[in-house]
């Protein structure tokens, strides 16, 4: 197990800053996913960790220790990536044993790991294969594999289920954070897909262009999310966004009228200041009913769209002149537009500032929807 702490970490390449001024602790044991859109900085940051990219600036530290200008070998870690990089003339077990093998590990030593580590990963049977013979989800346990032969203190994944399709990715999901728990070792993790990073982190870490967005656990961030950028990121299908402008400020919160027509309060903190601006309302999807009869804030939608999913069905229409889906109510299909009365708890609602930053809640979510 490793502490790993980014202290003011910054990365340039040439005169353009990618990474600026990170902070970020990741406590042993602890299973971090870096999320973010393509290009915000996530596998430079992953490399400059491994040691794999120089450090433009700040600290980088594992177990307290400055690891800086430390060599990639010497930092005990364990790297899968996209790509699986075995040697296609080697057997599994001979990949599996390599790093070892270079180490000059007694044989009875590597042989004891490989047993353990091919029981683990399941891939005891395809031992004597090359890796020409196996399947990408086979070819990415083997990896993974690699890298737990060598009991890294921190195991480092960039998008190591990119290549695989879609059931596959949802097995090797499961099956890596199983190994977290089997092993308990530090795991940083990156990916773009936020429902990897929803299933599998104790706590997450969006970046945007290159800056920590915000950090918390999947909870905080699917409930308390720090601006309209996380709101949208975190939780599919994606919250809606809703313009408007705030009315008035009181003891339980904002008044805000949004453009669609009708004038909601929401329980966030009351800034005065906020009184006139333009604010955004957001609800998510799933918060929304069409349960005639609640009490809540109330919104009118032309339907044009029905989406069937099996277990659940999603509804998309008009609010005005903005788009807004909304969960189906369980019984009866929706197959024809129409006219639907869209209700939301006013504690689900979160409003966002122009300038992106979210108004902080003043009640927990609601739990009727
Ligand atoms: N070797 C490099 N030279 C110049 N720019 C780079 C290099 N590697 C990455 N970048 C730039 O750094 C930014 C972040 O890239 P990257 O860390 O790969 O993002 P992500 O993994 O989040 O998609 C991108 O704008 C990318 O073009
Ligand atoms: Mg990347």
């Amino acid at each position: 197990m490793a502490e790993v702490r980014l202290e003011g970490l910054r990365k340039s390449f040439g005169t353009i800053e990618i990474l600026r001024n990170i902070d970020l602790t990741i406590d042993h044991g602890e299973f971090v996913v870096f999320v973010g859109p393509s290009g915000s900085g996530k596998s430079t940051l992953l490399r400059m960790i491994g040691g794999l990219e120089p450090i433009s600036g700040g600290r980088l530290l594992i177990d307290n220790e400055l690891v800086n200008d430390i060599d990639t070998a010497d930092r005990n870690l364990g790297m899968v990536f996209q790509s699986y990089a075995l040697y296609p003339h080697m057997t599994v077990k001979e990949n599996l044993a390599f790093p070892l093998r270079m180490a000059r590990a007694p044989k009875a030593e590597i042989a004891t790991k490989i047993a353990k580590t091919a029981s683990l990963l399941q891939i005891d049977h395809l031992l004597d294969r090359k890796p020409r013979q196996l399947s990408g989800g086979q070819r990415q346990r083997v990896a993974i594999g690699r890298a737990i032969m060598r009991e890294p203190k921190v195991f480092l994944f960039d998008e190591p289920l990119s290549n695989l399709d879609t059931e596959l990715r949802v097995q090797m999901r499961v099956q890596i954070a199983k190994l977290h728990e089997q092993l308990g070792n530090t795991m940083i993790y990156v990916t773009h897909d936020q429902v990897e990073a929803m299933t599998m982190a104790d706590k997450i870490v969006i970046l945007k262009d290159g800056n920590i967005e915000q950090v918390g656990s999947p909870h905080d961030l699917y409930h308390y999310p720090a601006s309209r950028f996380v709101a949208g990121f975190i939780g599919s299908p994606k919250m809606n966004f809703l313009a408007g402008k705030v009315e008035a400020a009181h003891q339980h919160g904002l008044d805000v009228r949004l453009e669609a027509g009708s004038t909601i309060s929401v329980p966030v903190q009351p800034d005065q200041g906020l009184i006139g601006k333009p604010v955004t309302v957001g609800i998510r999807p799933d918060d929304f009913s069409s349960t005639p009869g609640l009490q809540g804030i109330s919104i009118a939608l032309d339907v044009d769209f029905v989406e069937h999913f099996g277990s659940v069905t999603y509804i998309y229409g008009l609010a005005g002149d903005e788009t807004v889906v909304a969960r189906a109510p369980k019984s009866g299909s929706r197959k024809d537009a129409g006219k639907l009365t869209l209700t939301a708890a006013p504690a689900d609602c979160h409003v966002f500032m122009s300038n992106g930053k979210s108004v902080l809640r003043l009640q927990a979510p609601a739990t009727w929807s």
